[in-house]
């Protein structure tokens, strides 16, 4: 037997409803917050990523080539290279600000592990551009984006609260590149040795003290300075701030969001990103305890869209993955039983048709079943007896059972009330239509 390449997933169906009912909740808050859908090419030519996702994306990718080696490409790591390419290319003619959202597969040559895959689906929602600001104000632009960047905040919360969790169960840990150069610089690490140390510190919550040290050593980091960077002050109970960027940087951010947004919301001197293309605000969800991978991570890259031909504009964005999402809302208990799942996604059926067992009704129960489904309705026909039919219609969720009693006559129970009633098979499609 064959079996699923390493790091692949099959989806029987039940699997697949739980990956679908992940979707809908994306999909609805993408659509509630005024992102639109757009997709591009599963693969890409390889140079899209090279030139600017980071070491660690380019040596997972999946790639080949075709044309007697005259091509090389690549299947998509994460999106935002496409996405990038494809504003560049119709800048002049798109909306200030752009909103759209992704939701697709993404391939990275991982060694698999809980929570990393190397295929599994992301949810991408991304805003490109400011809205207008007043030019003359020193701050406008600044402004504006913390703007932005609230708004995408608030679009990734809504999501996890529409699934049912708490700012117990999961935080927003958010950060600044621009506060973390400037930490950076104030300890002598020019921009020479900037991307190994913002890699050593994305990596540093995975590592082992030892190992940590080590590395630090490697990278001409001191105790002492590393304390300097991963210095947290005390911001949320509004204490004195270390340094008058981070001070702007949180007031910009919190000041006008709704309490129940800044719950989620925490300080991490931690976050930095490992990809390279991010320029400001920056922040990872995690689970609470931060014993999983982090569900979705994002932030701000203001020069990417020049850097693939486009007009200089300013972008924010976030990737969510579906495969430490559906273990953390597991663990908790948050993700519904099947039955349930699929009662939600609307695949429950509206009707369960069986037979009294007479012949007449045996012969009526493809035509009802029929006339059900010209109706736009869910039907299903049972070949079983009444109560084994009965059973069946609980435990996948069908809003009646119909009970043929004769050519003419059926009896349609309610699963919901478990009421009954008999009625005419002309008054069928009526009765079980949902309203
Ligand atoms: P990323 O941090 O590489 O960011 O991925 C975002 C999320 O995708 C992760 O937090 C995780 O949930 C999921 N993910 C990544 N790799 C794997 C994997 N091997 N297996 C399972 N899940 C995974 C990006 O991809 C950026 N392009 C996000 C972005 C959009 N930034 C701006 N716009």
């Amino acid at each position: 037997v064959f079996q699923a390449p390493t790091g692949t997933r099959d989806f029987y169906p039940a699997e697949l409803n739980r990956l679908r009912y992940v979707q809908d909740a994306w999909r609805r808050t993408s659509v509630n917050h005024g992102f639109e859908e757009i997709d591009g090419p599963t693969f890409e030519h390889l140079d899209l990523y090279t030139v600017k996702s980071g070491e660690g994306i380019v040596s997972e990718l999946f790639s080949f080539e075709r044309f007697g080696g005259e091509k090389t490409f690549a299947l998509r790591p994460e999106f935002t290279p496409t996405l990038a390419r494809m504003y560049a290319s119709k800048a002049a003619s798109l909306p200030k600000p752009t909103k759209w959202f992704w939701m697709q597969n993404c391939y990275r040559a991982e060694r698999p592990q809980r929570g990393r895959l190397r295929e599994f689906c992301q949810w991408n929602c991304d805003i490109v551009g400011l809205p207008p600001f007043d030019a003359n104000d020193p701050e406008g632009e600044a402004r504006a984006k913390a703007l932005v960047d609230r708004e995408l905040l608030s679009c990734v919360i809504d999501m996890l609260r529409s699934i049912g969790l708490t700012h117990a169960d999961v935080r927003v840990k958010f950060n600044s590149r621009e506060l973390v150069t400037g930490r950076l610089r104030a300890i002598g690490v020019g921009e020479d040795r900037e991307a190994k140390v913002l890699a050593l510190i994305d990596a540093s919550a995975k590592l082992e003290k030892a190992e940590l040290r080590q590395r630090l050593e490697a990278a001409g980091v001191s105790a002492e300075a590393w304390d300097r960077l991963m210095a947290v002050p005390a911001v949320q109970d509004g204490v004195a701030v270390l340094e008058h960027g981070l001070d702007r940087l949180v007031g910009m951010l919190v000041d006008e969001m709704p309490d129940e947004d800044c719950d989620w919301l925490q300080y991490d001197p931690g976050i930095v990103r490992g990809l390279a293309y991010y320029t400001g605000m920056v922040f990872e969800v995690h689970e609470a305890s931060g014993a999983e991978r982090a569900i979705a991570g994002g932030g701000r890259y203001d020069k990417l869209i020049e850097m693939f031909g486009g007009p200089p504009t300013p972008a924010v964005g976030f990737g969510m993955g579906d495969v430490v999402l559906s273990l953390v809302l597991a663990d908790k208990g948050k993700m519904p039983a099947d039955a349930e799942v699929a009662r939600k996604l609307g695949l429950n059926p509206d009707a369960i048709v069986v037979s009294n067992g007479s012949a007449e009704a045996d012969g009526a129960v493809a035509g009802v079943v029929a006339s059900l489904r010209r109706a736009g309705l869910h039907a299903r026909r049972s070949s079983k007896k009444i109560g084994k039919a009965m059973q069946d219609a609980a435990k996948v969720g069908a809003r009646f059972c119909v009970i043929l009693e004769g050519a003419d006559k059926a009896t349609v129970k309610d699963m919901g009330t478990q009421g009954q009633e008999m009625c005419g098979v002309a008054e069928l499609v009526g009765r079980v239509a949902r309203q």
